[in-house]
């Protein structure tokens, strides 16, 4: 079975009410490390992608407008009821991020987390978060992706026809996502520094990937000391 939007809307709205107390725990320390790596300034806008429960939110730094983006009218109900938030500015729309609304303007940095294995296209995700990134902007990436490299094992297949019914592939690779032809994203391996320091092995269950990228249209990037991947424009 492939994830499709109609199949998420589904799925997202059972999740709605539980999913902060079923799995807001468990994901918290990765989420907290991606914050950090973001690192947003007061003034920058970030943009969420997928921002569901808005379980990010309070993280933010005073100073920072959010705009978060999510399919789930039900998801972003438990996000709206968490705001307002003292000192951010956030907006919340109901929308594809696959197919970015006009008029969103550029954003400074942009949270991919725990999206790119729910959404049917995670390059066209990219991509179109990618577009509305000024030159030198950072995105970072929290998920459970499957070891680079290599098939997914026999049980993760097993284990990701239970999982895709409750909303997320596991079976995803980072590099698919971001290496594809047809994604106009390249993502140099040499740049490429994965932190497991918030959860355990890469390619187990509950394995996250966190990571910096800066994005730059040019050929030069600016890379800080957590830039670990550079996703540029073909
Ligand atoms: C596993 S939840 C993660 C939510 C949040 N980012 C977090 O870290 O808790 C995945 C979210 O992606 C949303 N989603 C799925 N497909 C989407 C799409 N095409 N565009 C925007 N959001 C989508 C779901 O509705 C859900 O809220």
């Amino acid at each position: 079975m492939r994830l499709t939007n109609r199949w998420n809307r589904l799925v997202y709205r059972l999740w709605a009410p539980i999913y902060d107390t079923v799995l807001g725990a468990f994901f918290r320390p990765g989420r907290r490390r991606a914050m950090a790596l973001l690192d947003p300034k007061p003034g920058e806008r970030v943009l969420l992608i997928g921002v569901g429960t808005g379980a990010d939110l309070p993280l933010l730094p005073a100073g920072v407008t959010a705009l978060g983006i999510d399919l789930s009218a039900a998801m972003l109900a438990r996000a709206h009821a968490r705001l307002p938030l003292p000192g951010r500015e956030v907006t919340l729309i109901e929308g594809d991020a696959q197919a970015l609304p006009p008029g969103l303007g550029t954003f400074d940095a942009a949270v991919f987390n725990l999206v790119l294995s729910v959404v049917p296209d995670g390059a066209a995700c990219l991509r179109e978060t990618l577009r509305l990134l000024r030159p030198g902007g950072r995105i970072v990436i929290f998920d459970k992706f499957a070891p680079e490299g290599a098939s997914p094992s026999p049980a993760r297949r097993l284990l990701n026809g239970v999982t895709t019914l409750l909303g997320t592939d596991i079976t995803r690779r980072l590099d698919d996502l971001v290496d594809r032809p047809d994604s106009r994203l390249s993502c140099r391996d040499e740049e490429r520094r994965v932190d497991h320091s918030s959860h355990g092995e890469r390619g187990t269950l509950g394995c996250v990937r966190v990571m910096v990228s800066t994005v730059s249209r040019n050929s030069g990037s600016t890379r800080g000391p957590w830039t670990s991947t550079s996703i540029t424009g073909r």
